[in-house]
C-alpha cells in the first residue's frame, strides 16, 4: 500500500460560465476540483491550505474513517473549521472500499463549487468483479448558480425560501450546448465503436435528484457509493445528492454522435432542455462516423417526467448488492425516524424570511427535532475532552408522538424543536433504522447520508411503514450497501449497519437547504470505555475553535 500526498489550496477564482464570471472558492483553481486517485489499502494526507476568505472544512464522503473522526470533516460535528489563512491535513487509510465516492466542502453552501472525485481501484493484483473496462471517464453532475455559495446561504436565509432552481446543471463543471456560451466546453466522451467503457456518475448537485441517460444506449450499473452490484442494466439512472453509480456502456450503436443528459427530478418544470437539464455529447471515434452529415448534430435521449416516481423507484430498488453481502437477520437496536420539513413560527411574521404559510418560516427535521450545531467546539471535541453542555444524548429513537406521518398531519406537529441532541450506539450493536417521509408542507424525496458508514437498504416502500408487513419483505438476501439513500416521497426506507466504527458520526438529507434548515442529528458510538481507548487522539494540526 501508498501514501499519496495531495495539497488542496482553497482560493477565490473567477470562473465563467453561461455567459458570466462569477468570483468562487475553488480548489487549486479549478471547478470541479482535484481528482483524488487511490488503491483500497492505500494511506492519503490531504494538506488543506485555506487561502480564501471563509471558513472550510472538507468531507470524504463515503470513506469509512475508521476510528478516526477527525479526518471526516463536517465543520462543528468532527471539527472546527479551518480559518481563513490556516490549514489542516486530513489523514486516512481506505478500508475495504471501492468504486468511487467523491470529496466536498461541509460548511454551509460551499460544496456547491468545492468539490471533486475520489476513484478507488481495487488493490494491486486484484480485480474487479466485472469485466476490465477499456477506458473510464468521470461523470461528475452539478450545479452552477450565478453567485458565490456564501451570498447563496445569505440569500437563503434572508428570503427564507431555498435557491431552488439553478442557473444551469452541469458535467464535470460543464452546462453543455443548451446553454448560452457554453458549446465550446461541452463534455466530450470518446469511444472506439465496439469498447465497453466505465463511467463513474457523481451527483454533487445542492438540491436536486437528477435522472440521467445516455441517447440509444443502455447502462450495466456494477457498482454505487464504492461497493460493487449485482451488473444491472437499465436506459435510465436517477441519482441523489451523494450517491455515486459506477456503469459499464458499450459503444454498440451506429458510430455517431450521441447526448448523454441529466434532468432533475422533483423540479417544478418539465421543459424538454431548460436550465433543469445538462449534457455532455459520446462520440464515436471512427474515419465515417462524423463527417457523416447525419451524425453532425448528436441524437437526442428521451428523459423521464420530472415526476416520475415510477420510473426512480423501478430504477432505485434494481440495484442488488452481491449476494456476499449477508446482513444480519435480527436488529439489537430500532430506530424510527420520521424526516422531513417543517414551520416555525416566526416572531415577526413581515419578516421577508417567514415565506411559510401563516408567517411562518421553513425548517426541518428528524424525529421533530432541528438539528443546531454547537458554535464554540466540535461535537466530537467535546465528546473527547469530556466539556459538558456542548450535546445532549437524548435524541428520541421514535416520533414524540405517533400520527398518521403521509396523512393530514395534525398543525401541533408541524413545529419542531431545535437542539443539539446525539443518540448513542453501543459499540457493535445491529442497528435498523426505519426513515419515514412525513407529508408535512411537502412529500419530498430526502437523500439520507451517514457518515462513518456503509448501511444495508432492507426495504422500501409508499406510505406509512408498517412493521407488521414491511419487516417480513425486507431483503435480507442481497441488499445493496450504500451511505445515501433516497427516502420515497411519502414514504420510507430501511436501513441496517453494525455500530463498529466508534466516533460521531453525522446523518443528515444531503439537500443543502434542508441540511442548513436543521435536517440532522448525530450518533455517538462508544463502548463505556471512553473515546480514548477507541478513536485515535486528535490530530496536532486540528483547527482551532
Ligand atoms: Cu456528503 Cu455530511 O455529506
Amino acid at each position: 500500500a501508498e501514501t499519496h500526498y495531495h495539497e488542496f489550496v482553497i482560493q477565490t477564482t473567477p470562473v465563467t460560465r453561461v455567459c458570466r464570471t462569477v468570483n468562487i472558492p475553488t480548489v487549486n483553481g479549478q471547478l470541479p476540483g482535484p481528482t483524488v486517485q487511490a488503491r483500497n489499502g492505500d494511506s492519503l494526507a490531504i494538506r488543506v491550505i485555506n487561502a480564501a476568505r471563509d471558513n472550510i472544512t472538507i468531507h470524504w464522503h463515503g470513506l469509512r474513517m475508521l476510528q478516526n473522526p477527525w479526518a471526516d470533516g463536517p465543520e462543528y460535528v468532527t471539527q472546527c473549521p479551518i480559518q481563513s489563512g490556516g490549514s489542516y491535513t486530513y489523514r486516512f487509510t481506505i478500508t475495504g472500499q471501492e468504486g468511487t465516492l467523491w470529496w466536498h466542502a461541509h460548511v454551509g453552501f460551499l460544496r456547491a463549487t468545492v468539490y471533486g472525485a475520489i476513484i478507488i481501484y481495487p488493490r494491486l493484483g486484484a480485480h474487479y468483479p466485472f469485466p476490465v473496462p477499456r477506458r473510464e471517464f468521470l461523470v461528475h453532475l452539478g450545479e452552477w448558480f450565478d453567485t458565490d455559495p456564501v451570498s447563496l446561504l445569505r440569500m437563503m436565509n434572508f428570503r427564507g425560501t431555498p435557491p431552488n432552481v439553478s442557473i444551469a446543471y452541469t458535467i464535470n463543471g460543464q452546462p453543455g450546448d443548451f446553454y448560452r456560451c457554453s458549446s465550446q466546453d461541452t463534455v466530450r466522451v470518446p469511444v472506439e465503436p465496439g469498447e465497453t467503457i466505465l463511467l463513474r456518475i457523481i451527483n454533487s448537485a445542492l438540491e436536486q435528484e437528477l435522472f440521467f441517460t445516455v441517447a440509444n444506449h443502455r447502462m450495466t450499473v456494477v457498482g454505487t457509493d464504492a461497493t460493487y452490484t449485482k451488473p444491472f442494466t437499465t436506459g435510465i439512472i436517477m441519482i441523489g445528492p451523494g450517491q455515486t453509480y459506477d456503469v459499464l456502456l458499450t459503444a454498440d450503436q451506429i458510430p455517431g454522435r450521441y447526448y448523454m443528459a441529466a434532468r432533475a427530478y422533483e423540479s417544478a418544470q418539465n421543459n424538454p432542455f431548460d436550465n433543469t437539464t445538462t449534457t455532455a455529447i459520446l462520440e464515436y471515434k471512427s474515419a465515417s462516423c462524423c463527417n457523416n452529415r447525419q451524425f453532425s448534430t448528436p441524437i437526442l435521449p428521451a428523459l423521464p417526467r420530472f415526476n416520475d416516481t415510477p420510473t426512480a423507484t423501478a430504477f432505485t430498488n434494481g440495484i442488488r448488492g452481491l449476494s456476499q453481502n449477508n446482513v444480519f437477520m435480527n436488529a439489537d437496536v430500532s430506530l424510527y425516524f420520521v424526516v422531513g420539513l417543517g414551520l416555525i413560527n416566526c416572531t415577526n411574521p413581515n419578516s421577508p424570511r417567514c415565506q411559510g404559510p401563516n408567517g411562518t418560516r421553513f425548517s426541518s427535521s428528524m424525529n421533530n427535532v432541528s438539528f443546531v450545531p454547537p458554535r464554540t467546539t466540535s461535537l466530537m471535541q467535546a465528546y473527547y475532552q469530556g466539556i459538558p453542555g456542548v450535546f445532549t444524548t437524548d435524541f428520541p429513537p421514535v416520533p414524540p408522538v405517533p400520527f398518521n406521518y403521509t396523512g393530514n398531519v395534525p398543525r401541533g406537529l408541524w413545529t419542531p424543536s431545535r437542539g443539539t441532541k446525539l443518540y448513542k450506539l453501543k459499540y457493535g450493536s445491529r442497528v435498523q433504522i426505519v426513515l419515514q417521509d412525513t407529508s408535512i408542507v411537502s412529500t419530498e424525496d430526502h437523500p439520507m447520508h451517514l457518515h462513518g458508514y456503509d448501511f444495508f437498504v432492507v426495504g422500501s416502500g409508499f406510505g406509512n411503514f408498517n412493521p407488521a408487513t414491511d419487516t417480513a419483505n425486507f431483503n435480507l438476501v442481497d441488499p445493496p450497501q450504500r451511505n445515501t439513500i433516497g427516502t420515497p416521497p411519502g414514504g420510507w426506507v430501511a436501513i441496517r449497519f453494525v455500530a463498529d466504527n466508534p466516533g460521531i458520526w453525522f446523518m443528515h438529507c444531503h439537500i443543502d437547504s434542508h441540511l442548513n434548515w436543521g435536517f440532522a442529528m448525530a450518533f455517538l458510538v462508544e463502548n463505556g470505555v471512553g473515546p480514548s481507548q477507541t478513536v485515535i487522539p486528535p490530530p496536532a494540526d486540528l483547527p482551532p475553535c
